[in-house]
């Protein structure tokens, strides 16, 4: 298990803080239902419009190299969302199966052509897949959307099916003032904590993987 973070090519997200989205409750209800207004709605609903544009590559590639991914390796990416991640590692890895899972049919729905057929609904607390059935399991920015026991299901679950890599990143700070702002943003996570609650989460949970933190400045 180590802390390490994998998506360090990723852009940091330019998020309007100060409109406190956190506040409007009713906004948090329409953003937990995963629908369209969380993808393709306003930001202050969620993504503000989850669309394509190549960031995921650069991820894709530091994945492949870290755990070694070759032709025949499966790959799960839980809370896969529209496939942007699935589609880039399978350009990125000849061979490579991937399979994805969200628990939104809105996402699934729009998922990219190329992962649509590769993609199913489901929970991360119950997957629906056999004991040690991938090499590697990732689930970026998703746990933090469930609350304590049943992250720590989806954490069991994630070492249930992996043979392999484990790599999990959630919502974290490292100073007061990034809570401050991870408070005020946040629309849809029910667990948050420094990274020494989530350690100790992870440790009554069982999880041997990697992991890092979204940190919201
Ligand atoms: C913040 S988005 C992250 C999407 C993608 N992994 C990314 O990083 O761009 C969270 C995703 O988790 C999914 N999700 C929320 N609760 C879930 C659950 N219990 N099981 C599986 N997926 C879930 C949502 O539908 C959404 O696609």
């Amino acid at each position: 298990m180590s802390e390490i973070n994998l998506l360090d090519s990723y852009p940091r997200a330019k998020r309007p803080i100060a409109a406190n989205r956190a506040a409007d409750r009713r906004q948090q209800a329409v953003a937990r239902q995963f629908g369209p207004e969380y993808f393709d709605g306003t930001r202050m609903q969620g993504y503000g419009g989850y669309r394509y544009d190549g960031r995921w590559v650069a991820v894709a590639r530091r994945l492949r190299d870290h755990y070694g991914l070759r032709d025949g390796h499966r790959v799960l990416d839980i809370g896969c969302a529209k496939g942007f991640l699935l589609h880039d590692l399978r350009q990125g890895v000849r061979g490579l199966t991937v399979v994805g899972l969200d628990i939104s049919p809105y996402a699934l729905t729009h998922a990219m052509d190329d992962v649509r057929p590769l993609v199913v609904q489901g929970t991360a607390q119950a997957l629906p897949f056999c004991d040690r059935s991938f090499d590697l399991v990732v689930a970026i920015n998703t746990l933090h959307n469930l609350d304590r026991p049943a992250c720590i299901e989806a954490l069991g679950e994630i070492e249930r099916v992996s043979r392999g890599g484990r790599y999990v990143q959630v919502d974290s700070w490292f100073n007061d003032q990034q809570r401050e702002s991870l408070m005020k943003w946040l629309l849809t996570a029910l667990t948050f904590c420094e990274p020494e609650g989530w350690r100790r989460l992870f440790a009554e949970a069982g999880y041997t993987g990697d992991y890092y933190w979204t940190i919201t400045d």
